[in-house]
């Protein structure tokens, strides 16, 4: 992890970081698997499972994949519950406690989406779900690089984002359970996230953008993109 100073994100992650340490057990007992994601986004996040490879022998390909952002392993558990090897990775080791915790079959770590510890190439597939949220989108290019840089040629990226302009200040809802953080999310636009990602050499094969839905207070968007033979590491 990024935490000596030899590659400092270029945002103050260490807030994210605080705030998902103070809130990890929490988290972890409210959002304990996929009920909270509406069918829309599932079926994105089947067609990510397909395009890597998941489900397609006996009980699953074995293909890799990376949780990044894993917060506590949820989507992990959802993935390899699709036949597909699936390792986490976070920012908060207390995120990533719970994640192993309840989870003690799957392999999580602690580190950083700007400076992954993976080889290039190494992954069938990379999964942002909600993970770019706490980046300002001007530092986005930074993440898509990296999970560009992991990917093996042909891989495909699911990220997963509130859809928007703007900054939402979440302090206000940990507060209501009792949690004192700071911690803001940011909004961005599908096309932004498409074009970011393009020019890191990831091309979108789909994208969803679907209306808030229950006590959501923004539009979804989930962006499918494929690492061509051009990707362009940071
Ligand atoms: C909204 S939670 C989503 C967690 C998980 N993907 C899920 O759907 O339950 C955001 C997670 O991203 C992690 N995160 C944010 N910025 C990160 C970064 N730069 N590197 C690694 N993890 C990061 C946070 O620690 C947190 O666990």
């Amino acid at each position: 992890m990024a935490d000596s100073g030899d590659v400092a994100p270029p945002y103050d992650y260490r807030t994210v970081r605080q705030a998902y340490d103070t809130v990890a057990e929490d988290y972890a007992a409210r959002l304990p698997d996929t009920r909270a994601e509406a069918a829309l986004d599932l079926a994105m996040v089947d067609a990510f499972v397909a395009a890597v490879g998941g489900e397609t022998v006996g009980e699953g390909s074995g293909a890799r994949v990376l949780d990044a952002g894993c917060g506590a392993g949820r989507m992990s558990r959802h993935l390899a519950d699709r036949g597909l090897l699936v390792e986490g990775i976070d920012l908060s080791p207390g995120m990533v406690a719970m994640a192993r915790r309840d989870h003690p079959d799957l392999t999580f770590d602690e580190g950083s989406l700007v400076d992954l510890p993976h080889p290039d190439d190494h992954f069938a597939g990379v999964l942002l779900w909600y993970s770019i949220i706490h980046t300002p989108p001007a530092d986005h290019a930074r993440i898509f690089a990296e999970a560009g840089r992991v990917l093996r040629p042909g891989g495909h990226l699911l990220v997963g984002f509130q859809s928007g302009e703007g900054t939402r200040d979440v302090a206000p809802a940990y507060a209501r359970h009792g949690h004192d953080v700071e911690l803001v999310r940011h909004l961005c636009t599908a096309d932004e996230v498409a074009g970011r990602l393009a020019a890191v050499g990831l091309a979108e094969v789909c994208r969803l953008v679907r209306q808030a839905e229950g006590s959501e207070r923004d539009a979804q968007a989930m962006v499918l993109a494929r690492k061509g033979p051009a990707h362009i590491s940071a």
